[in-house]
């Protein structure tokens, strides 16, 4: 039926929700996916704060504004991978998202845009919600409109879904550079260990920080309030947060030392960098499988609100805007280190 998807996405919470409807579509109908980022080039415009810090702090510049299609389109990628559907990844600079979009579909030869839409009476600016009626009367190809945010039943569970699953990708993108690591060790080839660093400072400081607390203070929490069927299972999730964050402190401490390693000390590490990865990766496995689908049958809006007002602005102050950009920034910087 279809072969070839086109998914263009803008990293806002409902285009995370769209990839994984698209990954779904794509395994249904046996098709392969080019994820598409139209980048905005906010330092085209002389008006703009962007073409005022490109120049004043071109490192800030890099990460709020340039690195932004690799670090959107990395965690895409990573989700049809965990699906094990074919994709590519491809941006271009437009400041018409529309005409980028449907430019790609022909020069790409893709017979399907998929995508969705903020709704007609959307005017946050935001590119995909604008762009969507643009992209239906200019298409050549059929175009799935897969959700409308303005008709979505419960916007605060697909809200809080589409966080909880953005989080893990950038964990999975972090976990999969990790595994690529391991084997350049194992195979002696020349790594770079400022960037291994980095990867593991990351995994210490969000999961740690932001995303386990997250998980265990509201919708672990909220979950047990209203079964005690899943006990087990979030008890078994608990100890893997307390695991990780217990083997990632060894290897941090392991790869200070790891210039005089012997060859030997060098395999165990390269094996214990392998193993959390994989712990990582089978972790975010379990909730997504097991916890998220249970969450959203036993979970009553009332509580998927006050999930959702925790995690928005003025909710818990652990979870501020501020505290998910400055992680937001870090992953940006590590996502196009690779
Ligand atoms: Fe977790
Ligand atoms: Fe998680």
């Amino acid at each position: 039926m279809y072969s070839h998807i086109l998914v263009p996405t803008d990293g806002t919470a409902l285009s995370v929700h769209t990839v994984t409807k698209a990954v779904e579509f794509a395994r249904t109908v046996g098709a392969r996916i080019t994820f598409f980022y139209a980048d905005p080039d906010a330092s085209a415009s002389l008006t703009d704060d962007a073409a005022l810090l490109k120049l004043i702090a071109p490192d800030t510049y890099r990460d709020d504004y340039s690195g932004r299609a690799r670090e959107i389109l990395s965690k895409a990628a990573v989700s049809a991978g965990a699906a094990g559907i074919e994709c590519e990844t491809v941006s271009r600079t437009s400041t018409r998202p529309h005409a980028a979009i449907l430019a790609a579909t022909d020069e790409l030869g893709c017979d399907l845009i998929f995508m969705s839409s903020h709704g007609p009476r959307s005017f946050g600016g935001v590119m995909l919600g604008s762009e969507t009626l643009k992209v239906l009367v200019g298409a050549k190809v059929p175009v799935l409109v897969s959700s409308v945010e303005k008709n979505d039943p419960a916007p605060a569970m697909n809200m809080v879904t589409s966080i909880m699953k953005d989080e893990h990708r950038s964990i999975a993108v972090v976990a999969y550079g990790l595994r690529t690591f391991a084997r350049g060790l194992q195979e002696n080839r020349p790594v770079d260990f400022d960037l291994l660093k980095s990867m593991l400072g990351y995994l210490r400081a969000f999961p740690s920080k932001l995303h386990h607390p997250k998980e265990e203070a509201y919708l672990f929490k909220k979950v047990q309030e209203r079964t005690a069927e899943l006990d087990p299972l979030i008890t078994e999730l608990q100890r893997q947060h307390r695991e990780g964050d217990a083997a990632l402190h060894a290897l941090v401490e392991a790869i200070e030392t790891l210039g005089t390693a012997t060859p030997d000390e060098r395999i165990a590490f390269v094996t214990r960098l392998e193993s959390f990865a994989g712990e990582q990766l089978k972790h975010i496995g379990m909730e997504e499988n097991r916890i998220m689908p249970a969450a959203s049958r036993c979970l009553l809006p009332e509580d998927w609100a006050t999930i959702a007002r925790a995690f928005g602005e003025n909710g818990d102050l652990r979870f501020a805007e501020e505290t998910r950009e400055s992680f937001r920034r870090l992953f940006s910087r590590i996502a196009n280190l690779q």
